[in-house]
């Protein structure tokens, strides 16, 4: 019935039409580039544009859509698309702190509540989630994915689809999905936003590609393509990476939409002499909808003219978009969405409120806890909060937070003032500002941190210090608060330090000489009372980092699936692989989190220690709490490939399991291991496994584990997943 509907519907159009179906205009709000278009009103009533992005409201949508249905010929819905990140209204912690939850469920109902909202607003389009791998920290969009590794990023990628789009795009609560930005966009060399990205094939397939074939399998509806090159071509360009692979191999039934002016920006990257080669080499590498550059309205029916561009492509694009419009129920009723009523009752919801707060303390890491300073006694005499994330409320929301009502956030000040008892007295001082060198707020800081039985240190970085075109290349807190630290560490009060960043830090000095340091991220509209939970023991963190933290910006990039090299560290010899004025490992590595209790792993214990390529072995352990809390632990399971065709990493993670244990006691955690657990790209790049000997690895982070070792006995091909 869609198909019959959609052909019909193209034989009516012309050619202008349906490059507007083919064009996506931002209205004036949140631009994050060149604006090609100054009046997008007139161009949705001449309708030279199919889709709006950056306008939002019940009401907007509302009269938008109007105009385009009483002022185009063929009265075609627009469609109403943004950057719903983490969260609408109610903002959720940033992508990047909301994977250290290693938490499915939450991730997804994260998602869910955004949509809801999203869509009571006359959303039907959310460009999210970003799927990219990421393991370089300068770069500031490692704050939106969910961080350097490729089995927790599948795993997350799928959660996070399912929770926008809902198990039917036609309800009015569920909506599209795009899988961002293919591909290989978190590569970019010295971690510059936009900058030149250059890998290997089998590094692109094996790390980079995985996460946007899960969202895929997951059923996304769209895919977003990325500003970098690769391999000389840019993406929004690439006819390997849009049609042989998304659209032959992996035969994806959504459409392909451009980052920004990505197209218009080949003229840059200059591997076209003008727009309108850009645009010819866009549309014909399977772009499908250009993203505010105007191109393909502007060049393609000359292009068409002169056979440059055929129109079979051309109706093959508007197919996808007109299908999704269907999809939506768009045709059905094109203001269904914008209901001014729903949204009233669904923004900000107590409930959606809740749970932002429920995600934010399970995301909360906790990476250092000297003499179980924490969780700290409501019933503190004098307790000094200290620094300038106190009583911020605009950074706590993060990047991108686009509709979020920062203005509703709950500071930190305010979340710690009703957690404790009447009896403390809060003392408190800003220090410094986020960043810049006034200095002049160190003495009062100082005198109140020697007043008071405990000090909290809240640090951190800006909200847009992170996100898009926010690159470092210094990883220290910024301005003088690495100076602050010092000086309050210096009063020799017992200080617990928090940090509300968007990306991992460098923070040697403070991880020797700080007591106890707690990572709480961008948490969003309840990050106040998230920290508190966690400070004071209401929730036991159980959050562990899902991006390595390295000692100092020289190490970088460092994560935690590295490969060997010919020559491994040794202390003793000069000729081997390692730094001169710094060890080889990280300050805190992938999959480390404390937890005010401790966690005890038996040896790994497995049913059989050879298995076939259609066999299975089932790895078990017991985790016994031995501490004083009940606690949750993430469970982790990695596994290393002794001897292959091509190198191997020293590990991957290839399953987890996040268990409740209650003080005192263990449970058993099983995991099923199978071939296709241990297939890779191998030397010919075809994807199986090859028999040998294989370690597997349970523990508590990438580095703290207990192991094991099988053999496969048979080499074969796998399916690729
Ligand atoms: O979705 C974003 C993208 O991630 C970066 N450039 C702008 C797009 C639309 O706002």
């Amino acid at each position: 019935k869609m198909e019959a509907f959609v052909d019909s519907l193209l034989q009516k159009m012309t050619l202008e039409e349906k490059l507007g179906q083919l064009t996506l205009f931002s209205s004036s709000w949140d631009i994050t580039g060149p604006i090609t278009n100054n009046n997008y009103v007139e161009d949705v009533k001449k309708g030279k544009v199919g889709a709006i992005f950056n306008a939002y409201s019940a009401d907007f949508t509302y009269r938008l859509q109007k105009e385009n249905m009483e002022n185009t010929r063929l009265s075609i819905p627009l469609l109403f698309g943004y950057d719903v990140i983490h969260g609408h209204w109610t903002t959720f912690p940033i992508p990047l702190a909301e994977a250290c939850s290693w938490d499915l469920e939450w991730i997804e109902k994260s998602a869910r509540i955004a949509a809801i909202e999203a869509t009571s607003e006359g959303l039907h389009w959310t460009f999210a989630p970003m799927v990219d791998i990421a393991r370089d920290p300068r770069w500031g969009r490692i704050a939106e994915g969910a961080g350097e590794d490729i089995f927790l990023g599948c795993e997350i990628a799928k959660a996070r689809v399912h929770g926008f789009q809902g198990d039917d795009l036609s309800k009015t609560n569920t909506m599209l999905a795009c899988a961002k930005h293919y591909a290989a966009y978190g590569v970019a060399q010295a971690g510059r936003d936009y900058h030149t990205v250059d890998i290997s094939n089998r590094e692109l397939w094996g790390t980079y590609m995985p996460p946007f074939k899960a969202a895929l399998n997951a059923g996304v509806a769209t895919f977003m393509t990325s500003f970098n090159e690769l391999d000389g071509t840019p993406c929004t360009g690439n006819e390997y990476l849009l049609d042989d692979v998304l659209r032959k191999k992996w035969h994806f039934d959504g459409f392909v939409v451009t980052d920004y002016t990505s197209i218009m920006e080949m003229t840059e990257h200059g591997n076209v002499k003008d727009e309108k080669e850009a645009g010819e080499v866009a549309i014909n590498a399977g772009v499908d909808m250009d993203m505010q550059s105007g191109i393909f309205n502007d060049y393609l029916p000359t292009s068409v003219e002169e056979g440059k561009v055929l129109t079979s492509r051309i109706n093959e694009a508007v197919r996808q978009i007109l299908k999704m419009k269907y999809r939506l129920g768009l045709f059905e009723d094109p203001y269904k969405y914008s209901d001014v009523k729903r949204a009233k009752k669904t923004l900000m919801k107590p409930e959606f409120i809740k749970a932002s707060r429920e995600l934010a303390k399970r995301s909360i890491v906790l990476l250092k806890n000297e003499d179980q300073i924490l969780p700290l006694d409501k019933n503190i005499k004098k307790l000094a909060l200290i620094g300038p994330y106190v009583k911020n409320r605009r950074d706590l929301v993060g990047t991108w937070s686009g509709a979020g009502k920062w203005e509703k956030a709950v500071t930190v000040m305010e979340g710690i003032e009703k957690a404790v008892s009447r009896k403390t007295e809060i003392l408190y001082a800003e220090g410094c500002k986020l960043f810049g060198d006034d200095r002049s707020g160190f003495d009062n800081a100082v005198a109140t941190a020697k007043e008071a039985d405990v000090v909290v240190l809240m640090v951190g970085e800006p909200h847009d210090w992170s996100g898009e075109a926010a690159s470092r290349t210094d990883l220290e807190l910024p301005g003088v608060q690495p100076e602050l630290v010092k000086e309050i560490v210096k009063t020799g009060k017992p200080v617990v330090m928090v940090m509300m960043n968007g990306r991992p830090l460098t923070i040697d000095w403070e991880a020797a000489n700080v007591p106890a340091i707690v990572e709480a991220w961008h948490l969003g509209v309840q990050a106040g009372p998230a920290v508190a939970d966690v400070l004071f023991g209401d929730y036991n963190p159980s959050a562990k980092l899902t991006v390595t933290f390295p000692r100092n910006v020289g190490q970088i990039p460092i994560y935690y699936n590295m490969k060997h090299t010919g020559r491994p560290m040794d202390p003793n010899q000069k000729f081997t692989s390692k730094y001169l004025d710094c060890p080889n490992t990280p300050l805190y590595p992938f999959g480390f989190g404390l937890s005010y209790t401790t966690f005890d792993y038996s040896a790994v214990e497995l049913n059989k220690t050879t298995m076939g390529a259609n066999d299975q072995i089932i790895a078990k352990v017991k985790v016994s709490n031995t501490g004083k809390y009940d606690g949750e632990e993430v469970v982790q399971l990695y596994i290393q490939d002794l001897v292959g065709s091509v190198t191997r990493p020293v590990k991957e993670l290839k399953g987890f399991k996040k268990v409740f244990i209650p003080k005192g006691e263990s449970v058993e955690v099983e995991f099923t291991i199978t071939a296709e657990d241990l297939a890779f790209y191998r030397k010919d790049m075809s994807y199986g496994v090859e028999k040998g000997d294989f370690k597997v690895f349970i523990g508590t982070s990438s580095q703290e584990v207990q192991e094991s070792q099988f053999t496969l006995t048979q080499t074969a091909p796998i399916a690729e997943k």
